[in-house]
C-alpha cells in the first residue's frame, strides 16, 4: 500500500472564464488528518467538491488509492471509500436518530432508498446502528426524532450515517461551522476518534480546530496553493500571514502567534 491516499495534480476548475482552482497540486497521506484551509473564496469548497465528484474539473488528475478518479461519478468513489459527510443527504427529520443511522447503514449495504422494505429487516441494522451512535454519543438520543436533535448533535448523526457507508477517507467541509465552543470541543474529539484507521480531510475556518487536529495542512489562497506543512510551519509563514489578514484577522480567527509571530 503506497503512503499517499489521494493525489491531485495540476487540479484546475474554471466557472466561465473565472480560475477558482487553479494547478493544485495535493499530496495526502494515508491515515493522517490533513487539513484545506485559507481565506473566504480560497477555493476550498471547490475543491473539496471537485475531489468528491460533485464538480468535474477543467483540467488536472486525481488519483486515489492508486486509481485515477478524475472521470468517476461521486456514487462511485464513495463505493471506493472515498466518502463525503452529508453524500447521503445525511438526516431526516422525521425519523428518529436510530432509523436514520439504520437507513444508511441499509442504503451502504444494499443500493438506494429500499423504503418498501418492512420494519423487521430494517430492525436486523439496529445493532450496528446502536453501536454507532455510541460512537458518535448519542446513545441517549437514539428514540429522538432528528429534527428535535440540538445543531451540534445533528451534525454528530451526519457522522455517524457517514460511517455507515464505511468510508477509508471521509471528507468534512466546516464541521463546526455554526457550532457553540462547548459543540465544538465535542465534535473535535469526535473526529479525532472517528479518525483511527482512516484518512480525513478537513476543511475549516477555525484554526484552534485545525491545531488540535490537523497532522497536515494546505493552505490555499485565490484558487492556489499558498503553503503546505504542519500547523506550526504554516501559521509561521509570511504569505499565509498576509493571506489572512487581508481578510478580517478576528473572523478566521488567527491565533496572536500567527498574527504577531
Ligand atoms: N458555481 C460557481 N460559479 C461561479 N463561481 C463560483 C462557483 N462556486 C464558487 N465560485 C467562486 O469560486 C471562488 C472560490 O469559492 P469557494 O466556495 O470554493 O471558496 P471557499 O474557500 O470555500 O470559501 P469560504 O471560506 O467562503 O467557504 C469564489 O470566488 C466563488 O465565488
Ligand atoms: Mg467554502
Amino acid at each position: 500500500m503506497s503512503d499517499t491516499i489521494l493525489e491531485t495534480q495540476g487540479l484546475t476548475k474554471e466557472f466561465r472564464g473565472f480560475l477558482a482552482v487553479q494547478g493544485v497540486n495535493l499530496t495526502i497521506r494515508r491515515g493522517t488528518i490533513h487539513g484545506l484551509i485559507g481565506p473566504n473564496g480560497a477555493g476550498k469548497t471547490t475543491c473539496f467538491n471537485l475531489l468528491t465528484k460533485f464538480l468535474i474539473p477543467t483540467r488536472g488528475k486525481i488519483t486515489y488509492d492508486g486509481r485515477d478518479i478524475t472521470n468517476m461519478k461521486p456514487a462511485e468513489v464513495a463505493r471506493l471509500g472515498l466518502v463525503r459527510s452529508f453524500q447521503i443527504s445525511a438526516v431526516f427529520p422525521h425519523l428518529t436518530v436510530l432509523e436514520n443511522v439504520r437507513v444508511a447503514l441499509q442504503r451502504a449495504r444494499g443500493s438506494s432508498f429500499d423504503f418498501w422494505r418492512s420494519d423487521s429487516v430494517l430492525k436486523q441494522f439496529d445493532g450496528r446502528a446502536r453501536e454507532l451512535l455510541a460512537d458518535v454519543g448519542l446513545t441517549e438520543y437514539a428514540e429522538l426524532q432528528a429534527g428535535s436533535l440540538p445543531y451540534g448533535r445533528k451534525r454528530a448523526l451526519e457522522i455517524a450515517t457517514t460511517l455507515a457507508l464505511e468510508p477509508t477517507m471521509m471528507l468534512l467541509d466546516e464541521p463546526t461551522a455554526g457550532m457553540t465552543h462547548e459543540d465544538v470541543d465535542r465534535i473535535v474529539t469526535l473526529i479525532k476518534r472517528v479518525s483511527k484507521g482512516r484518512t480525513v480531510l478537513l476543511v475549516e475556518h477555525n484554526l484552534k480546530v485545525v491545531e488540535g487536529l490537523c497532522d497536515n495542512i494546505t493552505v490555499l489562497a485565490r484558487g492556489e496553493v499558498l503553503a503546505e506543512g504542519d500547523y506550526m510551519a504554516v501559521s509561521r509563514n509570511p504569505d499565509v500571514q498576509a493571506a489572512y489578514l487581508g481578510t478580517d484577522p478576528a473572523s478566521v480567527g488567527v491565533p496572536e502567534s500567527a498574527a504577531h509571530g
